[in-house]
């Protein structure tokens, strides 16, 4: 079987070193040859540390898609449309099995995509696109096949987990940890992709449309990132028995199916807020099989080649390797949207309160208006300000309060946020994030 890299980055030369390393071992299990006849980049001179001088070289990655010297094109630069799009659409008209770790390419132009693969009877698989390393499109695709989802959820960027790790174990702001993690490699120059929760959310537009037949919606995804978590929240969420995670969620409700990448919080001894730094989780809630946690890298060259690996295996064993979004393209159901505000669950919220009398009567009264009942009201005092230091606050300055909610729904919580803050009884905007009841 001839393979067309294109893309000799972080994962493309992974795959070719992967490959060197495990050749006999693949060629044995899948009766195939596998060889790397071509490859392609932007820089021919560039020395990336592996040995592809057997390959022809393509400046084009679109001319390397359609080329007769390949047999499966990989897909591994990258981008939602460009060569990357023009390269998988030729490569696909051309009647060649693709294999891609983008996610971003099949968040917006999945079922594109997979309309004309399955018109050409080939495979398009891209388990290295969701949570690198963990085999999560296998597992639902093929494990599961016997259930019905209802839920899918998990920590699905690496990057937001490290920071928020960092954070609450080092009691160090966001900025400062987003600047360390910059300097590691864990975050881009650029991490507003991470942080503001898109990569989250291109992963699991993918996940819902596997786990629940529709077509891809990353659009209809409610996005909240990271950057507005503070060391009070996060030192809050610990004394109250939580961890904070960027969480990517998608469940089936009455009304729709409810799909949101957002901070929560989560309890300390669930299986999820033990799933520290870098790594990223899946879990599944499947009506026979119950809830299964897929915990692993969810990046780098040598996870994320590793499940490229998985899918040019099974494209050299099996050939074509079904409906590249499970059901056929044309029987995805259009995205149904869950009815906004249906959200129900408990909250976190955390106010800056002018300390003048009448304030909390005040935000109780808004809330209470709501039907928003609370479970506890706790003022928190800087560190510098707390009872034996000496220092009392000014009368009407900010104080930090939280509240915690019994279970509510996201419009009443949102509702009465919203008359608190035209009262003028608070200092900076609410800051609210959802407890999330998981394993
Ligand atoms: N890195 C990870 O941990 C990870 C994890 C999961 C999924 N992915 C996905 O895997 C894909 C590749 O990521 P990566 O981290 O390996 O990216 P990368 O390190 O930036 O590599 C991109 C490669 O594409 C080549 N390239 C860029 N534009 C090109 C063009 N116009 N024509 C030909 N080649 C071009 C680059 O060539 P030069 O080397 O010559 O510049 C480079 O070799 C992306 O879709 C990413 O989302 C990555």
């Amino acid at each position: 079987m001839r393979l067309g890299i294109a893309g000799l980055g972080t994962v493309g030369a992974g795959l070719v070193r992967l490959l060197e390393k495990h050749r006999e071992r693949l060629q044995t299990a899948t009766g195939k040859t596998l060889n790397v006849t071509a490859v392609s980049a932007r820089d021919r001179n560039k020395d990336r540390g592996i040995d592809i001088s057997a390959a022809k070289w393509f400046d084009d990655p679109v001319a390397l898609a359609s080329s007769d010297d390949i047999d499966v094109f990989v897909e591994l630069v990258g981008g939602e449309d460009g060569p990357a799009h023009d390269a998988v659409a030729a490569a696909l008209a051309a009647g060649k099995h693709v294999v891609t770790a983008n996610k971003a390419l099949l968040a917006k132009h999945g079922v594109e995509l997979a309309s004309i693969a399955e018109d050409k009877g080939v495979s398009l698989a891209y388990e290295a696109a969701v949570a690198g390393g963990i085999p999560v499109i296998k597992t639902l695709r093929e494990a599961l096949a016997g259930n019905e989802v209802s839920r899918v959820y998990g920590i699905l960027n690496g990057t937001c987990n490290y920071i928020l790790t960092k954070m609450q174990e080092e009691g160090l702001p966001f900025e400062d940890v987003l600047e360390e993690a910059q300097d590691l490699g864990y975050a881009e120059a650029d991490p507003t992709f991470d942080i503001g929760g898109h990569d989250a959310a291109h992963k699991l537009s993918l996940l819902t449309s596997i786990a629940f037949d529709t077509q891809v919606a990353f659009d209809q995804i409610h996005l909240e990132g990271i950057e507005s978590i503070s060391p009070a929240d996060i030192e809050a969420a610990d004394e109250l028995g939580y961890r904070i995670k960027l969480l990517g969620v998608a469940v089936r409700t009455e009304t729709g199916i409810d799909q949101r990448v957002h901070p929560a919080m989560v309890a300390k001894h669930s299986a999820i807020a033990e799933v520290s730094g870098v790594t990223n989780c899946v879990a599944i809630d499947g009506d026979f099989v119950g809830n299964l946690l897929l915990v692993g890298p969810g990046a780098g060259a040598e996870a994320t080649a590793s499940a490229v690996m998985s899918d040019i295996r099974d494209v050299a064993c099996y050939g074509l390797t079904g409906a590249p979004f499970v059901t056929p393209a044309w029987s995805l159901a259009p995205y149904q949207r869950a009815t906004l505000g249906q959200h129900t669950g408990a909250y976190y919220i955390r106010l800056s309160v002018y300390d003048r009398p009448g304030a909390m009567a005040a935000i109780a009264t808004r809330m209470a208006e709501q039907e928003v009942s609370l479970e506890s009201i706790v003022q928190r005092r800087p560190k510098h300000q707390l009872p034996g230091t000496g220092v009392r606050p000014e009368l009407g300055s900010p104080t930090s309060v939280v509240l915690i909610t019994h279970e509510t729904t996201e419009a009443a919580i949102r509702a009465a946020l919203e008359a608190i803050e035209k009262d003028g009884k608070i200092a900076h905007p609410p800051q609210m994030i959802r407890i999330e009841q998981l394993r």
